[in-house]
């Protein structure tokens, strides 16, 4: 809808609205470059504290994957007139937690009421200009490492549902609220030439994001794309949220499946995410460090699920390639 609106262009905008980008990026000086983002939205687990620690981590990783270093937030909020006030209390507190972990400062917000609950923050942060990671920049031979485990989606509107076992839904909320801080540190640290979060587009679609931006193609393997425990027999059990099935529709004209892949994988690796993980394009010869960094700095997640080809190498205007 963005691209209805007139361009903005200016020598300082580093980042703005013509590319995929997560966060924009506008620069002050040689030295110094803005990170902006906004993102909320409504509870998807039911849980206050966990909604709000989940919603600020969403919104603090546009800028971890930027590559840049959040520094203030502004809340925004929407409730319920009629709500008991002590939720909307837990929303907030579980954002300053993560706000806190983060070592950002929540300096101000707004609140609106609203027939359904929704919470986020605007993000700024900083970057050193030129050195910030966008989508726009993978090459042929890169390596795709992910640093969180997909399924949120499939498993958050089973936990709508109540149709999921609480330990499946707990480590969706664990995933979902732990920050892409150390992970974008460690891209950061080695040196990467594009990345994105996995978010609302789901794997695929970032994953797309990235192939366009940069005129390439690109080569999965759904054996090794890291998935939560339960997401699977969830799908087996016919649970998957509409955005997941829009993203698959979206994403199919581009992607060529090797056959053996049947429909529900092909959902899991389309199924919209909450607060992904960061999906990072690598060179090889750095892969190694970036997975070291990675551990070093208490990523769990460290995944190698493909590469980066030329575009050409894809037949009939395909730009992904699935391999069981
Ligand atoms: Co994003
Ligand atoms: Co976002």
């Amino acid at each position: 809808m963005l691209r209805q609106l007139p361009e903005v262009s200016d020598p300082n905008l580093l980042v703005g609205l013509s590319t995929t980008d997560d966060a924009a990026v506008y620069k002050m000086s040689d030295e110094l470059a803005l990170v902006q983002t906004v993102d909320f939205f409504p509870p998807i687990v039911d849980d206050p504290y966990a909604y709000g620690e989940i919603a600020a981590a969403n919104a603090l990783s546009d800028v971890y994957a930027m590559g840049g270093t959040p520094l203030t937030a502004l809340n925004i909020v929407g409730f319920p007139v009629e709500l008991p006030k002590d939720i909307l209390g837990r929303v907030l507190q579980g954002g300053m937690s993560k706000a806190k972990e983060a070592g950002v400062l929540i300096v101000g917000g707004h609140t609106v009421d609203d027939k359904e609950p929704k919470y986020g923050m605007a993000v700024t942060g900083v970057v050193k200009p030129g050195s910030q990671v966008t989508v726009d920049a993978a090459k042929p031979g890169d390596v795709l490492v992910l640093t969180k485990p997909i399924g949120t989606g499939i498993i958050t509107t089973a936990g709508k549902a109540e149709r999921v076992d609480s330990e499946v839904l707990e480590g969706a909320v664990r995933t979902m609220s732990t920050l892409n801080r150390a992970a974008s540190e460690a891209m950061v640290k080695v040196g990467v030439n594009a990345c994105s979060d996995v978010t609302g587009f789901g794997l695929l679609g970032h994953l797309r994001n990235i192939v366009e931006a940069s005129g390439v193609g690109a080569r999965l393997t759904l054996s090794d794309v890291p998935v939560l425990a339960g997401a699977r027999e969830l799908l087996d059990d016919g649970i998957a949220p509409g955005g997941t099935h829009r993203n698959l529709e979206s994403i199919d004209p581009i992607v060529a499946w090797d056959a053996s892949i049947d429909q529900n994988s092909r959902l899991l690796l389309s199924d919209a995410q909450t607060s992904g993980g960061l999906l990072i394009s690598v060179e090889p010869a750095r892969l190694d460090s970036l997975l070291a960094e990675l551990k070093t700095l208490g990523v769990e997640t460290r995944s190698v699920i493909g590469a980066i080809v030329e575009s050409a190498s894809l037949s009939g205007g395909k730009r992904i390639e699935v391999l069981p």
